[in-house]
């Protein structure tokens, strides 16, 4: 494990805490398999089960990494997901409510040095999509 994933780790844990009584919350790949896979394949690489409906194909999100001289641009995903998730309607990428689920915020270092809150569920989608990089 590198140690900045550690960090993140850590930085995730603390406020993550669950209220008696609810739901256990998903993980990062099961809410990929949920909210993401039908467009950009379960494994990421962009081959969803709807991909060929589509006039603009999903990106390979395998290739995140590659793409920016093998460094995860954590910063630039996380402010993609997170604007697609509070984008209107009509865009590509449709709005993944329930990830923004608001009790359970936790301190969310993308890379830039500074602890944003964030919703949990986002924070372990990010890590999720750092773990399917080539
Ligand atoms: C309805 C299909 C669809 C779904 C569902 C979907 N995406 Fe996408 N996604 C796209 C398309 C198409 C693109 C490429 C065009 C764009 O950037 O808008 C894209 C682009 C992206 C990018 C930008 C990649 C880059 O090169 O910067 C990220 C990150 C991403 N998606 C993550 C996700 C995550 C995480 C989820 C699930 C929470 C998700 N997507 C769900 C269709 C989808």
């Amino acid at each position: 494990m590198q140690p900045a994933r550690l960090v993140l780790l850590a930085s995730l844990l603390p406020l993550a805490a669950c209220q008696p009584g609810d739901m256990p919350t998903p993980s990062g790949a099961e809410d990929f398999a949920t909210y993401c896979a039908a467009c950009h394949g379960r494994d990421g690489k962009g081959a969803g089960s709807v991909a060929d409906t589509m006039d603009k194909p999903p990106a390979d999100l395998t290739q995140l990494a590659a793409a920016n001289d093998g460094s995860f641009p954590m910063t630039r995903v996380m402010s993609k997901i997170w604007g697609y998730a509070k984008a209107p309607d009509g865009t590509v990428m449709p709005q993944f409510a329930p990830l923004l689920d608001g009790d359970r915020m936790v301190l969310f270092d993308s890379g830039d040095g500074i602890d944003t809150p964030t919703p949990l569920r986002l924070g372990q989608l990010a890590q999720h999509l750092r773990s399917l990089q080539d």
